[in-house]
This record gives structure tokens, C-alpha cells and sequence, in this order.
């Protein structure tokens, strides 16, 4: 069975590429290598011993969208991943954004709805829900004004994908959640590579530990949370990619019970950034150089998901636990800095 995954290449897109391989799935890719590498092909292969097609395409490109799946009638299944994601950027450049993840995926949407199986599976965020009122954060929690053009392109994203289900009975997706994904996979062959100085906590702490960066910065130590820093959950990208898997069989057994739902990915359990810090201090031995700082603008306190409904109705659950990924985020940190 032929899978599209885009943004195949990416973090979160590479790992569902092995868990799909591993499935038994013939994968192709589409990545416009804008955000990622073309080696990342190669590691995929070296874990499942497949190596996917690959085409670099532009989604921007309606026509190349178009021609693309004149070629491949016989998908049977969309993993959309393919999307700027830097928040930051996205304040600065909003109608990239726009542009990058609204357009690509109203022409990716046109023609997947001529699919036979017209199957589809959306990249959402846990950012959907801003500061939720209470946690856990259940799936039916409000969804808050979005803090940036970064977030506000998930919450279209999936107002988009809703009315086209509503007049499109033979189409099928499913959104995820995503909480926040960390880890890399255990082979060290892939993980994350982000562009320039990191933004996000964990690539931030191994390129400490392994001397690219200075210190880090832990934004605010005055929080209401027991030791005052903000609390996430922090989800291992290998249960994260097998979460799509799940996802894409349950629309292929047609055992959904509507043609659009929402699920969170998440551990359910919420996470401190001086608990992630001493996770990672544990596994790898190395004492963190950080320092307490101002809070970063825009952060909220605290985010954890309820995982009833995914552990229920799409049943899967997390697996590793969150010294699994600090061990397997340092080994690909200490594999592509040649430590
Ligand atoms: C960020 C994005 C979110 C995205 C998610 C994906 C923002 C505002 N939100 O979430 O939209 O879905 O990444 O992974 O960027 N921290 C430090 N020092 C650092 C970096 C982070 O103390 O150098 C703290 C932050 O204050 C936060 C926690 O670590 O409390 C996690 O931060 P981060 O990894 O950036 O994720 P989010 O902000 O939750």
C-alpha cells in the first residue's frame, strides 16, 4: 500500500517513515528540502534497509502538486507534514506562513479528495489550545486565539480540513495533536537537525552539553509550578511517528467513527524544564551549564495532555519514557558532532 508522506525528511516526517516501513508500507516522499537534508534519505534506509522514493517538489507549486498525483493514482493514504514551524519567524514573516502551510495544503487537499482512498492525516499542535483552563488538556477544550501566524496557520489548518469533511463524505482525516516532540530515534541514524541556534529546549541542551553553545538560558524560574520553571509534556518522536501509523490503519480499516477527528499525542504526564535538565544530567552523566533568565514572551505556563481518547478510541499509547529520548537526543547530538 502506497503512503504520501510530506515533509518526509523532517524530524517528525523521517521517523514516521521508518515506523511506516517497518509496517510494511511502500512510502514515497515529498520534501522541498527547504528545512531539511537530503542525507536523512539515507539514514531511513540504513535503519529499515528500504531507501523511499523521494521527490523534491514544491507544494507551493499547484501545478507540480497536480502532476505529481496524476502519477500516483493508486495512494491510499496522505501523512502531511510539510510546514514552516519556527514561531518566531512566523511573527516576522506571517504571509510566508500563510503561504507555506495554508496554500500547500489546500492543494494538497484538492487532489487527495480525487483519490480513490482519500485518506489524510494533518500535523496539528498542542498549541491550538494556548493556555488551556485546565489540565490535562482534553481534546475538547476550547481553542484559543493563536499567539502567532505560526499557530494561527494549525487552527486554519484544521477549520479547513472540518468543512471539507462536511461536504466530502468520502474523505477521511484525522488530526494530531502533537504535544512536544523530543527524543531521536535509537539507531542515531535520524533525529533532529535544527537550522542555526536552537529554539526549542532539548536541542538547546545537547548542543550545550557538547560545547556549540555557551549555556543555557531556563526562561524563568517564577512560575506557579512547584520549582517555578514551565511544565510540557514532553512526547518521544518514535511513539510520536507510530501514532500516525495507528492513526492511518484506523482509516484504512475504516474503524473511525466520524470522517474527522482530533486526538492528542501526548504522555499525559507534565514535565518541568529542571526535570528535563536532570533527566538529561542522568543519562548522560554531564553536568548542564544553564542559568535562570527573564521569561521568554509568548510562553505559557504549563501544558500536559489528557490521553484518554487516544489510549481509548485510537489506541496507542506512549512507550518511552523521557530519559529515553534526553539518552537517545544526546547519542544523535554526540553522532553528528562526531563525539
Ligand atoms: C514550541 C512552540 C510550539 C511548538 C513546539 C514544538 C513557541 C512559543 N512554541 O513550544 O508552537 O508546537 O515548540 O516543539 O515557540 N526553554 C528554556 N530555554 C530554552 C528553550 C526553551 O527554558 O532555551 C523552555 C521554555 O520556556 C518552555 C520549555 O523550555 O518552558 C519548552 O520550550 P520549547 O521547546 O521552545 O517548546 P514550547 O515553547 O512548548
Amino acid at each position: 500500500m502506497k503512503v504520501l508522506v510530506t515533509g518526509g525528511l523532517g524530524f517528525i516526517g523521517s521517523h514516521t517513515v521508518v515506523e511506516l516501513q517497518n509496517e510494511g508500507f511502500d512510502v514515497v516522499i515529498i520534501d522541498d528540502l527547504s528545512n531539511s537534508s537530503i542525507e536523512v534519505l539515507d539514514g531511513i534506509s540504513s535503519i529499515t534497509g528500504f531507501k523511499p522514493v523521494f521527490e523534491k517538489l514544491d507544494l507551493k507549486e499547484k501545478s507540480s502538486v497536480v502532476s505529481f498525483f496524476e502519477k500516483h493514482k493508486d495512494i491510499v493514504g496522505v501523512i502531511h507534514f510539510a510546514a514552516s514551524k519556527a514561531v518566531g519567524e512566523s511573527v516576522k514573516e506571517p504571509l510566508k506562513y500563510y503561504e507555506n502551510n495554508l496554500n500547500t495544503l489546500i492543494y494538497m487537499l484538492k487532489s487527495v479528495l480525487d483519490l480513490e482512498c482519500s485518506n489524510f492525516i494533518f500535523s496539528s499542535s498542542c498549541t491550538v489550545y494556548g493556555q488551556a483552563d485546565s489540565m490535562p488538556i482534553l481534546e475538547k477544550a476550547p481553542v484559543k486565539a493563536a499567539e502567532s501566524p505560526y499557530g494561527n496557520t494549525k487552527q486554519i489548518g484544521e477549520e479547513i480540513i472540518t468543512d471539507t469533511c462536511k461536504v466530502a463524505p468520502n474523505f477521511n482525516a484525522i488530526a494530531l495533536r502533537y504535544f512536544n516532540p523530543i527524543g531521536a530515534h535509537h539507531s542515531s541514524e535520524i533525529g533532529e537537525l535544527p537550522i542555526g541556534v536552537p529554539q526549542n529546549l532539548v536541542p538547546y541542551i545537547t548542543q550545550t552539553a557538547a560545547g556549540l553553545r555557551a549555556q543555557l538560558s531556563v526562561f524563568g524560574n517564577d512560575y506557579p509550578t512547584e520549582d517555578g520553571t514551565c511544565i510540557r509534556d514532553y512526547i518521544h518522536v518514535v511513539d510520536l511517528a507510530k501514532a500516525h501509523v495507528i492513526a492511518l490503519q484506523r482509516l484504512l480499516e475504516k474503524k473511525n467513527d466520524s470522517n474527522y477527528e482530533v486526538f492528542n499525542i501526548g504522555t499525559g504526564k507534565g514535565s518541568s524544564v529542571l526535570e528535563v535538565i536532570e533527566s538529561f544530567e542522568r543519562v548522560s552523566g554531564i553536568k548542564l551549564n544553564y542559568a535562570y533568565t527573564a521569561r521568554r514572551e509568548g510562553d505559557i505556563v504549563s501544558a500536559y495532555a489528557d490521553i484518554s481518547k487516544s489510549n481509548k478510541v485510537l489506541g496507542w499509547e506512549s512507550q518511552l519514557t523521557l530519559d529515553d529520548a534526553m539518552r537517545t537526543a544526546w547519542c544523535w547530538e554526540k553522532t553528528i558532532r562526531k563525539l
